[in-house]
């Protein structure tokens, strides 16, 4: 068997309001059943002939053996969450009130999710994301739907299986119950964890150095704010008949002929080029102007970063 079962995290006779018979069975039938089916599909999997199977028969063995994987680690989780005294560390506190406001609005929103979910059947997770350094609560519906990179730290199980036996239909006081017995250390032992994972990495473009840069957003509030900002749409010729469009308010000028009309430009205030999609032109024309002497940086996503963001745009004669 190329998976192996992990021991139970919490000790089950120590929940509050959980009985082993619930718990017993969880682990025995339903964390169990879900190795069994990864370690199946597993084996199915690599007795297969990929080159001549079809491709429904490699669809539907691909998918059970992603719903079979995460319902594994999510149970795992699931078990690894409980066992506690359901008290926020001070740790935890501190970034759930970063992310959430308060650690009460958090704790209605997780709550509310699960309770939402009674009947139906599910996961909420409160996970991390490494791109932006925060925590979301999240679904997982069919073991399967979670956020591609973000890091589980804390998994309420809404599946039937997870309640039934001990509160039956009232899946409400099973969600309260399961909040009581979190183990909140062991969540933020997993959040420092989840905190050293690097987030994805930028785009290097070594050949311009440490050119600033500049985000659309950040462009964006600047001029709302009133701040003086000379801001110049520098794609190529080309680029300009072809997407046929151009930011509202903004002026056009050719990179290839900044020197000629750089010296419409102020000194005083700051200068912000772009291209098309922030690579070559919008640099090599922010570098142009810099050695000049100008406090010129370039747009980093572009003009389709601006159209992205849903900013104005008009179309060219
Ligand atoms: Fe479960």
């Amino acid at each position: 068997m190329r998976y192996q079962l992990k021991q139970i995290y919490c000790r089950p006779w120590t929940l509050s309001g959980l009985s082993l018979k619930l718990i017993e069975s969880h682990y025995e039938n339903n964390y169990g059943g879900a190795m069994r089916r990864l370690n199946a599909v597993t084996g199915q999997l690599e007795a297969l002939d990929f080159a001549n199977t079809p491709g429904y028969v490699i669809n539907g063995l691909k998918r059970e053996e992603l719903a079979a994987y995460n319902s594994v680690v999510l149970h795992e989780l699931y078990f690894a969450s409980m066992g506690g005294e359901g008290k926020v560390t001070s740790a935890m506190a501190d970034a759930l009130v970063r992310d959430f406001g308060s650690v009460q609005r958090w704790r209605t929103q997780f709550s509310a999710m699960g309770y939402a979910l009674g009947g139906g059947s599910g996961w909420v997770l409160l996970s991390w994301l490494p791109r932006d350094g925060g925590l979301i609560n999240q679904y997982a519906s069919e073991h399967s739907q979670a956020i591609a990179s973000g890091i589980p730290l804390l998994a309420l199980d809404m599946y039937e299986h997870a309640y039934h036996i001990d509160f039956g239909a009232n899946a409400a006081a099973y969600v309260d119950t399961f909040l009581r017995n979190v183990d909140w250390k062991a969540v933020e032992g997993r959040f420092e964890d989840a905190g050293n994972v690097a987030p994805p990495r930028p785009l290097v473009q070594e050949e311009f150095g440490d050119l600033p840069g500049v985000g659309v957003e950040d462009v964006r509030a600047m001029l709302a704010a009133g701040q003086p900002l000379q801001l110049i749409d520098t794609r190529p010729k080309y680029f300009v008949s072809r997407q046929q469009d151009i930011a509202e308010g903004v002026v056009w000028r050719d990179p290839e002929r900044v020197a000629e009309w750089m010296g419409e430009l102020s000194k005083e205030k700051p200068v912000v080029v772009y291209c098309a999609y922030g690579f070559h032109v919008g640099c090599r024309t922010a570098i142009a102007l810099r050695d000049a002497g100008f406090d010129a940086r370039y747009m980093t996503v572009g003009h389709s970063g601006w159209k992205a963001v849903g900013a104005p745009i008009r179309m060219t004669p």
